[in-house]
């Protein structure tokens, strides 16, 4: 039977060489494919190392991970091209033209010409970059630069994608299209994770999972979330529980 999941993590941790503490302390998650899960958490509860290591760019310290069914690290090359990722920092190159940076991340995943163009006008269209196609990517704003981000992140069409913190500095106009965009790709069963700081986007998420110093103590629905905390907001939940006042069963 193929596997529902796209990732499964098992007792994951992290300890940074530089650290003391475990930046991620034995983490279990389970994502579905086709479900958006929105990470949420305070400034280094553990977040980016999550997605780092999930994704293979990070070696745990221990744990098992599997995406898509694959081991991680170990399997990590036979999945790139199935992966697409935003990091928290930008990863484009300041010197090269916004198309130039999306054209080099779709040849990196191997992407022909013919590939290429469809999905490109697709994508500046969603993304309404359209116009800044020939600018350089050091002249953009920084929320052009965020949303070039997501571009080299979905250019290949991946079947997993990590947002880390990819629409901070992004108006709330653009933010709606994503949303519509995050669900028409969910329909096809793309899988995506996002970490966010606004709560309400989070809310936007299938599930949500709460980190606190590199442990889960809250995941589910939001709504369901909602009632277990008596809470009206996610962001009040994120206000009790990050600050440690209650720890979950
Ligand atoms: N390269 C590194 N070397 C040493 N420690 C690190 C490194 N990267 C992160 N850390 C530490 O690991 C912990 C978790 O950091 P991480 O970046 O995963 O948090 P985060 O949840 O993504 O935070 P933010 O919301 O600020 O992005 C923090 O204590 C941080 O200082
Ligand atoms: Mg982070």
């Amino acid at each position: 039977m193929e596997n529902e999941y796209a990732i499964e993590t098992q007792d994951l941790v992290k300890i940074y060489k530089t650290g003391k503490v475990k930046a991620v302390d034995g983490l279990n998650l389970r994502i579905k494919k086709g479900e958006i899960y929105a990470l949420i958490g305070a400034n280094g509860s553990g977040k980016t190392t999550s997605l780092n290591m999930i994704c293979g760019a990070l070696f745990p310290t221990s744990g098992t991970i599997k995406l898509l069914g694959y081991d991680i690290p170990k399997h990590r090359r036979i999945i790139s091209n199935y992966i697409g990722i935003a990091p928290q920092d930008y990863s484009i190159y300041y010197d090269l033209s916004l198309e130039e940076n999306v054209r080099f991340f779709s040849r990196l995943y191997g992407m022909s010409k013919t590939e290429f163009e469809p999905r490109y006008n697709e994508i500046m269209q969603m993304l309404r970059l359209e116009e800044k196609r020939k600018t350089q990517a050091k002249n953009l704003s920084g929320g052009m630069k965020r949303r070039a981000s997501i571009a080299c992140a979905l250019i290949h069409s991946p079947k997993v994608v990590f947002f880390d913190e990819a629409t901070v500095g992004v108006d709330p106009v653009l933010r709606t299209f994503f949303w519509e965009y995050f669900r028409s790709l969910k329909e096809k069963g793309v899988t995506i994770v996002i970490t966010s700081h606004v709560m309400d986007e989070a809310e936007k998420a299938d599930r949500i999972g709460l980190m606190r110093a590199g442990k889960m103590i809250a995941e589910g629905t939001p709504e369901k979330l909602k009632t277990k905390y008596k809470s009206t907001t996610i962001e009040e939940i994120f206000i009790k529980l990050s600050e440690g006042e209650i720890a979950d069963e």
